[in-house]
């Protein structure tokens, strides 16, 4: 049992029919206007998918494997989370962007056709996407909407699985969003990675991450970076498990940011019923796509 919150929650309006965070969807325009530079580099997710992992990762191969550099600020501040808005004195993910030197390194959660239109202006500009599997997601959102008392209340488990099946969480839809850069992938710099691939096998995706990002590093430093981005190097890291945030926003007690970090957790929470119900409505939501995904590995 998770423990309620007892601060004020935040809620959701919409941009084109997808639920975001008010303080979002307030400050629309200047996400839609943002303008990128053509060294960009942009990591998109739906939430939960190993957005965090996929940073340390990434910064970790723009400074060659130099784990103290990796170390001299908390993920958020090292790449812009763009659509944010925190509350005041922080500043927007939009403002932290336009401060960054070249090349920035920017984190969003958009859907597709709601990333700013400069990204895909000019062919230079790369995306790394990370995808995870449905059920993993609903469980690791849940436990993260108790804990972050910016996103609205989670609500009981049952609920909450029809929420994300309805597409009502923040975000929206996740079927939209990962068949969506699914079908752009090919159409843009896009690499599409899986959060499953990288559990089996972090080295070979990390090695698929070099590639794309035209990096070459020696392979002890490759080692390096494959330890350092582990579970539970991670979870130690207090630059990267998110524990700079305070009790505020994050209610350390109802979950921790690094929980699990594993694929098949959701047996661990879906009845055989909500398991039914759930591939019933899935099937019918993934119809027409080849994008497949593991839900044990
Ligand atoms: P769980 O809640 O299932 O543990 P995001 O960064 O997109 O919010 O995703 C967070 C999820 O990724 C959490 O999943 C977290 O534990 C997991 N994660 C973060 N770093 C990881 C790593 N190095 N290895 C495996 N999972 C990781």
């Amino acid at each position: 049992d998770v423990p309620k919150g007892s601060w004020v929650r935040g809620s959701l309006k919409s941009v084109e029919g997808v639920p975001l965070l008010e303080q979002i969807v307030d400050n629309w325009d200047k996400v839609a206007n943002f303008q990128a530079q053509p060294d960009d580099l942009l990591i998109a997710t739906y939430p939960k998918a190993g957005t965090t992992w996929i940073q340390e990762i990434v910064d970790l191969i723009y400074n060659d494997g130099d784990v103290e550099k990796a170390k001299r600020a908390p993920t958020h501040v090292r790449m812009p989370f763009l659509e944010m808005v925190p509350p005041p004195p922080l500043r927007s993910g939009v403002e932290n962007a336009s401060k960054m030197p070249s090349p920035r390194l920017i984190k969003t959660h958009l859907p597709f056709q709601l990333v700013p239109k400069s990204f895909w202006e000019h062919n230079c500009k790369v995306v790394v996407y990370v995808a995870r599997n449905a059920k993993d997601i609903v469980v690791s959102y849940y436990h993260f909407d108790w804990m972050n008392l910016a996103q609205p209340e989670p609500g009981p488990w049952e609920g909450y699985i029809c929420k994300f099946m309805e597409c009502q969480l923040g975000w929206g839809s996740w079927y939209d969003h990962v068949r969506r850069f699914w079908e752009e992938k090919d159409k843009h710099r896009i690499l599409y990675l899986f959060f499953e691939d990288m559990k089996e096998d972090p080295k070979r995706e990390i090695l698929k991450v070099m590639k794309f990002l035209d990096k070459e590093l020696p392979e002890e430093v490759v080692d390096k970076i494959v330890h350092h981005t582990s579970f539970q190097v991670m979870k130690d890291n207090p630059m990267a498990n998110y524990s700079s945030i305070p009790d505020t926003i994050f209610d350390w007690k109802a979950s921790t940011f690094m929980r699990k970090g594993e694929v098949g957790d959701w047996k661990n929470y879906f009845t055989v019923a909500q398991n039914e119900v759930f591939d019933e409505d899935y099937k019918m939501k993934m119809l027409g796509t080849s994008l497949k995904f593991r839900s044990k590995i």
